[in-house]
């Protein structure tokens, strides 16, 4: 199947935050290439610091790499401008772990996923508000919750409402950087359920972003494992859960007990 998304060789530096004379650099992110197919999700895990962020940062454009090509849809995503850039923001959209960054806390909900129609013109004047009640059934939240403010929502509801804003542009790829961290348990399952029904129904794409392997053998269908800004494991999930080729994935699913020994993964809770 074609890859909707490609990331060749793709490399970022940072200062290595010393004195100013210290010309030293970081390497968050060295020579990573992977890909994305279309209506698939891409498990991207990795400990703290691994560059992770980075890589979906530099995807979404909103850092820029030191090196290597960001291919989207075939087309190279550095130097997009005007409409070809306006479209490349409607067709992949971010998922973060806080969705108070992505949610005006002046607004009702429904206000935000209502501001995301405007931004991508979907639909007409007339047909938006009942676009944004489909999008809240869409993500399973109670339309009548689209008149209250971020603060009188659960962190389980918010988010919802940020993934209703970024399914508003009828994305093909969502950018998803630790979307569950934040969440209890119980929450988390709900949310990770959603995001495995939205690959099912929509057939949206996903780069999910997790430092758990337990969250990642849950929705991916392939497994992108960093270490140190390098990638050191690609597969599927199967394959990498039961026969991790690198001693670091075997480090991560040894610290994750309940994952070793090719457990199947795990079931829906709802
Ligand atoms: N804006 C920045 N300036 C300088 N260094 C940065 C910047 N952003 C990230 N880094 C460094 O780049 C490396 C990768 O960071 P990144 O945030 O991508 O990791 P991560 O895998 O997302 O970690 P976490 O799981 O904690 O979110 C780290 O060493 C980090 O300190
Ligand atoms: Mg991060």
């Amino acid at each position: 199947m074609a890859d909707l998304l490609r990331v060749e060789n793709l490399c970022k530096s940072y200062p290595a935050g010393g004195p100013p004379w210290d010309r030293r650099r970081v390497m968050a992110l060295d020579g990573i290439s992977l890909s994305v197919q279309r209506g698939k999700t891409l498990g991207l895990v990795g400990e703290s610091g691994s560059g992770k962020s980075t890589l979906g940062r530099c995807v979404l454009g909103l850092t820029e790499a030191s090196g290597g090509q960001v291919i989207f849809d075939g087309t190279p995503v550095q130097g997009l401008t005007g409409r070809a850039l306006s479209d490349f923001r409607r067709r992949v959209q971010p998922v973060f772990q806080d969705p108070f960054g992505s949610l005006d806390p002046r607004w009702p909900v429904g206000r935000s996923v209502r501001e995301a129609l405007d931004c991508f013109r979907i639909g007409t004047a007339a047909t938006r508000d009942g676009q944004v009640l489909d999008l809240f059934n869409r993500v399973g939240l109670d339309p009548a919750l689209a008149c209250r403010f971020p603060s009188a929502l659960s962190g389980g509801q918010r988010q919802r409402v940020a993934i209703a804003a970024a399914l508003a542009s009828e994305p093909e790829l969502i950018i998803a950087d630790e979307p569950v961290s934040a969440l209890d348990m119980s929450v988390q399952a709900q949310i990770l359920n959603l995001f495995m029904d939205l690959q099912a129904d929509l057939g949206v794409a996903s780069l999910f972003i997790t430092h758990d392997l337990g969250v990642v053998n849950h929705v991916s269908d392939d497994i992108a494992v960093l270490s140190r800004g390098k990638l050191v494991e690609l597969g599927q999930t199967d394959q990498v859960m039961r026969h991790p080729s690198h001693a670091y994935t075997r480090s991560l699913l040894a610290a994750n007990p309940t994952l070793v020994k090719g457990e199947p993964h795990a079931h829906r809770t709802d």
